[in-house]
């Protein structure tokens, strides 16, 4: 299967077409820049000639660092092209972090082999491998990255000590651990007769809930923006033409930054969290409205 022979062809016309041009210009600059050197007295050809090979010496390192900054369709990403798409994060420079074009499985119904759990209905095959990469999941975080993270440590829930993750370290969940939790709320949600929810106040608690992992998963779809293109076929038996949803993605490495997440990870999260008691200098916020009257309502 050659995937990605069509994009490449023509992306690599069109940064062919970038660099001309951009040399161009570079070129015209230093034609000005030429014209504008002093003219000295002395022997006229060789100062020229000097100056004309450094200003060619200047609009080839120009033009080489231009090319070089063209993003080119059909390479992996860099992690500097990576960090330098992304704000802050402590995983910089802990977790070699890349991207690479990466087929997304667009197939509307499970085909066979190979299964994915990720796309199974629901099952002891779908669950095991859910509950491994969505249970809400606590790392920790140093004074400094606090700080970068633009939060105030003061402000911050402190790790025990005891938990063995140092001292002075905050606890902290990776994004994309409460993402992947809240897709799994979702799923969820779609099977209700396998996995039911209590009734009463706790069903109108996880309706919020579900509302909550819609609301977070719409804001990363719409900024993360994708820029992939569905196409269509004309299948046998089907009257309409039938969308293919398989995409060439470039995907960043998320399983070096989950094993970084289980390298990292507070063990007996529940257990733990149970023990813990607010210091008596812990910096205090107030809930917001909504939610202080509702859990207020709902003791
Ligand atoms: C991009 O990364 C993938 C996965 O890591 C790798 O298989 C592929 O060879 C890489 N492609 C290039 C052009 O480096
Ligand atoms: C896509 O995923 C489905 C499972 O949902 C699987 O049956 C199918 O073989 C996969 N296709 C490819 C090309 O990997």
């Amino acid at each position: 299967m050659d995937f990605f022979a069509w994009p490449r062809k023509i992306l690599f016309r069109s940064q062919e077409y970038f660099s001309l041009e951009k040399s161009d210009e570079e070129s015209s600059q230093s034609e000005s820049f030429l014209e504008s050197q002093p003219k000295p007295a002395q022997p006229r050809n060789y100062v020229l000639l000097v100056s004309v090979i450094m200003n060619v010496c200047l609009v080839v390192v120009v033009s080489l660092f231009a090319i070089h900054n063209i993003p080119s369709f059909g390479e992996n990403a860099s992690s500097k092209d990576v960090i330098r798409m992304s704000s802050y994060s402590p995983l910089f420079g802990k977790v070699p972090i890349s991207a690479s074009l990466t087929a997304i499985n667009g197939s509307f119904m499970d085909e066979g082999f190979p299964p994915d759990p990720f796309r199974a209905l629901p099952s002891k095959f779908a669950d095991d491998a859910w509950h491994a990469t969505a249970e809400p999941t606590w790392i920790t975080i140093t004074d400094a990255e606090a700080r970068s993270l633009g939060k105030n440590p003061a402000d911050l829930v402190r790790a025990p000590e005891e938990w063995g993750h140092g001292s002075n370290k905050y606890i902290a969940m990776m994004d994309l651990n409460h993402q992947l939790h809240c897709v799994n709320q979702l799923r969820k949600a779609a099977f209700r007769e396998e996995y039911p929810v209590a009734h009463g106040d706790r069903w109108d608690f996880q309706k919020e809930h579900w509302m909550h992992c819609v609301h977070i998963l719409y804001q990363n779809v719409m900024c993360t923006g994708s820029t992939e293109i569905i196409t269509y076929n004309w299948r046998e038996t089907q009257r309409f033409p039938v969308p293919d949803f398989d995409t060439t993605k470039m995907c960043k490495n998320t399983r070096t930054l989950l094993d970084f997440q289980d390298r990292e990870m507070v063990h007996d999260l529940n257990a733990k969290r149970d023990k813990m008691i607010r210091p008596t200098d812990a910096a205090i916020f107030p809930l917001p409205s909504h939610l202080k009257a509702f859990l207020d309502a709902h003791d």
